[in-house]
């Protein structure tokens, strides 16, 4: 739009050296998140390329998915549906198991919160190593819903994540 045209995203997330741990150089978003109309940038190119894409409701993982998948799901006239760490959500869940650096974690969602057939937008802030991603679309998968695409702020190109999504259209706004 025209109060967004000239915002350069990259202006707006800090790298902060040896967060969470030594030798990771952490991408922060919260400059984005504080800047209006680097938020709304954002969320508009995020959202923009699946405007005609027949999305029936927008998917994202706690914490951060969150922060752009309900801005999303307005600007595309849809709803969104919470996956979420175990023991959150108080109905019947369904859940997927992803490898972390030492271990698993396990991501929960409604057991019926798709429909079979539903067209499945899954949005993150962060594309990292994938697995968080792959655990939302199994999700999305096994409640008998299609993924549209996986949506991220930024990918890790170098993590390859991609790779682990892979046949599933992975679109991001900023690439490192
Ligand atoms: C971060 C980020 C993504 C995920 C990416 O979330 O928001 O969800 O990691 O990493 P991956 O591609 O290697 O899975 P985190 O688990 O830190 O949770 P938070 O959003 O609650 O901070």
């Amino acid at each position: 739009s025209g109060t967004t045209d000239g915002i350069i995203l990259q202006d707006y997330i800090r790298n902060i050296p040896d967060f969470p741990k030594p030798g990771i150089q952490f991408k922060d978003i919260t400059p984005l998140l504080a800047h209006p109309a680097a938020l709304r940038a954002a969320v508009e190119r995020l959202a923009a390329p699946f405007a005609d894409r027949k999305v029936d409701a927008i998917a994202a993982a706690e914490a951060r998915g969150f922060l752009f998948a309900a801005p999303m799901a307005l600007m595309l006239g849809v709803g969104l549906v919470p996956i979420r760490k175990p023991g959150k959500l108080p109905y019947t869940t369904v859940s997927a198991e992803y490898a972390l650096e030492y271990g698993t974690d396990r991501l929960e969602m409604h057991s019926d919160a798709l429909s079979p057939g539903h067209r499945i937008l899954i949005v993150d802030d962060v594309l990292a190593t994938g697995g968080t991603m792959k655990a939302c679309c199994d999700l999305v998968r096994d409640a008998g819903a299609e993924v549209v695409a996986c949506a991220f702020l930024l990918e890790l190109g170098f993590l390859n994540g991609r790779a682990k999504l892979a046949p599933t259209e992975v679109f991001s706004v900023l690439s490192y």
